[in-house]
């Protein structure tokens, strides 16, 4: 699905995009998502085992504008410590998908020093590290994960299948170019589909698995698992009318995203 629409998309913003200015946040609440609630947002509690951790403290690293967030606190017992860099991020979730057991909180960068250590039973980042462009505050945001996690937490992420950076696309996304081949932390450009039908070009990092299992291990993370969902997968996580609206050809053969999962 090549859509020729994709070619002349504006650029959002130059350099890795980061969400801290209310054009960029309201932006991306525009993005045609739909790809992410079938094949990626509804695994995470798959992956986390939310089901066997009822009243379990999570920990949302990166939670953005919060409807994910929200999403996960509607249909699991769990209390939420949803955090963000982006003051404007964390305005659009206050407002728009306020929760009362989600405690939004504004984090500086790479630490989260008012969570205790071990005080979490579960975390996940998803699509954060797309948008971190250093590897050494990747690092730190993993083992800063592994100091709030309790000995057998899960930690999960969720981002873009690093198998599809190279000229992909999916329904509502297309990632890398034609011929390119990229390496742990290069940049790369994504355009995305907004719900008016207008497509935006952004920046992402691409991180391979490699770069995962080498931050996971180095924070005490074990047990890594990975998961690769593909339209099949969906049925009986992701939402039936989603499913069926749309014909979703390429996510029948190839997975759009893959999530990452470590226990402490
Ligand atoms: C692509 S958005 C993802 C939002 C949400 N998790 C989702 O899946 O829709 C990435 C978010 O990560 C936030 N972010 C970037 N760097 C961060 C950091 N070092 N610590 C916490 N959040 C960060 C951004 O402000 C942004 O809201």
């Amino acid at each position: 699905m090549q859509d020729t629409a994709t070619l002349t998309a504006d650029p959002l913003m130059t350099g890795v995009i980061s969400y801290q200015t209310p054009r960029v946040a309201d932006d991306y609440c525009r993005w045609d998502d739909s790809g992410s609630w079938l094949l990626g947002y509804p695994f995470l509690p798959v992956a986390l085992g939310l089901d066997q951790l009822p009243g379990a403290h999570l920990v949302d690293l990166g939670c953005g504008p919060g409807d994910l967030t929200r999403w996960i606190a509607d249909r699991h017992p769990v209390r939420t410590t949803a955090v963000d860099t982006s003051t404007a991020m964390l305005d659009l979730a206050r407002s728009q998908h306020p929760h009362p057991a989600v405690d939004y909180r504004l984090t500086a960068g790479d630490g989260l020093p008012f969570l205790a250590d071990g005080c979490a039973d579960a975390a996940m980042a998803s699509f954060l590290f797309t948008c971190i462009a250093d590897r050494r505050l990747l690092q730190s945001l993993v083992d800063e994960m592994a100091r709030v996690l309790r000995p057998g937490g899960r930690f999960t992420i969720l981002m873009p299948n690093p198998d599809q950076m190279h000229d992909a696309s999916f329904e509502g996304f297309h990632r890398g170019e034609p011929g390119a081949r990229y390496r742990s932390g290069d940049t790369l450009p994504v355009r995305v589909r907004r719900e008016d039908g207008s497509w935006a070009t952004i920046t992402n990092t691409y991180w391979p698995r490699e770069t995962f299992q080498e931050a996971l291990t180095a924070a005490g993370f074990g047990a890594y698992t990975e998961l690769t969902p593909v339209l099949a997968d969906a049925h009986g996580v992701a939402d039936p009318a989603l499913i069926a609206s749309r014909p979703w050809t390429a996510e029948r053969e190839r997975a759009p995203f893959i999530l990452i999962t470590a226990t402490r």
